[in-house]
């Protein structure tokens, strides 16, 4: 079982090692700016933000790092510490389009074509070197971390003018329409918006949110990564997003067909529903797919906005609580879970000191996420970590986090 205690790095030594790679594919380092943005963990409110709900995402001290500075002609470099054998992979600013050959520098060429469909058009090629400290397919936000980040670099390099929340939405733009994966705004967000020691109560349906400190004295956030890689994960995310779009769709079909004028009402998302709402109506839902895959968004989403007024009110245990319920609801009626984040939820669970877990993100493999007392953070990693490898075959690994800063430039 492996451990990691995450930190912010930012260090010298980092940023030196940077450099040096940066020199050694592009010649020197002369005029080369430093940046970084986060990852995020979302704490819950699962698959809800593109059904118009709330969700409650924080932003992490690991994250992806940035060395660039612009050429003279319309040229794009790019190099990845954590690609090496990839080299350095190149395109143009002219026909900027999805390559499968050009691999990972998809993500930051999709921000280059999305913010030049929002005005902002570079219009000088780059040089650009990415290290990146999230694990891999971990369900931490790489990609979203990647685009944050090339939002950002634009912005500083090119002076342009759009704030956070602007760019998170370049960046959900360019996973969507470039990248082609249905993702809804939270991870960009998270990731764009982050604050130290704050988790963002996020409306998505409004985009208005509230930083919610999180002074959990002797509490910790651990993340334990399935290391089990998603797989089919893209086309399952898109497939629940179409299952809820037809489930909002023949609840709106109905209630625009109730008999009393009073009866009928405006279904703007699965998110403006109460649970009592989408009961009375539920059974107009034809599938018991369906009808379970919108049950999901339209409790987990209260679930949401209950667990932040429990925070508020210091009842971490209800809160613990909620995250708990939260995984069992993507588990039975979401099915996004999978043996392996079960096997790490379950195994949470057991341990004394343990508040809450659950899966986080996207699901199909990927990480939970706990919330342990300090002292019990030691119990945690061995129990789940001996369960997990003896019921699933491998090991998992456990990053003990803080809660990060967005994007920032760091030299
Ligand atoms: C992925 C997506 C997000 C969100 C989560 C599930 O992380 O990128 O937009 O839908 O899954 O909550």
């Amino acid at each position: 079982m492996a451990t990691e205690t995450v930190t912010v790095d930012h260090s010298t030594e980092t940023i030196e090692k940077m450099r040096r790679e940066f020199a050694a594919r592009f010649g020197d380092c002369e005029g080369a700016r430093v940046y970084f943005a986060p990852g995020r963990v979302n704490l819950i409110g699962e698959h809800t933000d593109y059904n118009g709900g709330h969700v409650f995402p924080c932003a992490l001290t690991i994250g992806t790092y940035a060395v660039a500075r612009l050429r003279e002609d319309r040229n794009l470099r790019m190099y990845s510490m954590n690609f090496p054998e990839n080299g350095v992979i190149e395109s143009s600013l002219d026909g900027l389009a999805y390559r499968a050959e050009d691999g990972w520098t998809n993500y930051p060429k999709g921000v280059l074509w999305a913010a030049r469909e929002q005005g902002y058009a570079a219009d000088r090629g780059l040089d650009i070197l990415y290290y990146g400290t999230i694990p891999n397919s971990s369900g931490l936000s790489s990609s979203a971390s990647i685009e944050v980040l090339t939002g950002e670099v634009l912005r500083d390099l090119f002076g342009f003018d759009y704030d956070g929340i602007a760019n998170a939405k370049i960046g959900q733009r360019a996973e969507n329409a470039f990248i082609g994966v249905n993702c809804g705004i939270m991870d960009q967000f998270a990731i764009a918006m982050g604050r130290r020691d704050c988790a963002i109560f996020l409306d998505t349906a409004t985009l208005a949110y509230e930083y919610a400190p999180i002074r959990m004295d002797g509490v910790r956030i651990v993340i334990v990564n399935t290391n089990h890689k998603r797989g089919l994960g893209e086309s399952k995310y898109n497939e629940r997003r179409a299952e809820c779009e037809e489930a909002l769709e023949e609840l709106r079909t109905a209630a625009s067909q109730g008999s009393e004028p009073s009866g009928r009402r405006e279904i703007p998302s699965l998110g403006a529903l109460t649970e009592a709402e989408f009961e009375a109506m539920a059974d107009v839902i034809k599938s018991p797919v369906r009808r379970r895959r919108a049950r999901h968004a339209v409790y987990e989403n209260r679930r949401t906005m209950r667990a932040v007024k429990a925070l508020k009110e210091g009842d971490l245990a209800e809160f613990g609580r909620l995250m708990n319920e939260s995984h069992i609801s993507l588990r039975d009626d979401y099915e996004v879970t999978g043996r392996e984040l079960d096997t790490l939820a379950e195994a949470a669970w057991a341990v004394p000191g343990v508040i809450g877990a659950r899966m986080t993100g996207a699901g199909f493999g990927g990480c939970a996420v706990c919330l342990a007392r300090e002292e019990a953070v030691a119990d945690l990693i061995r129990e789940v970590g001996e369960r997990y490898e003896r019921e699933i075959g491998y090991p998992a690994t456990f990053y003990v986090v803080e809660i990060g800063d967005g994007p920032v430039r760091l030299a």
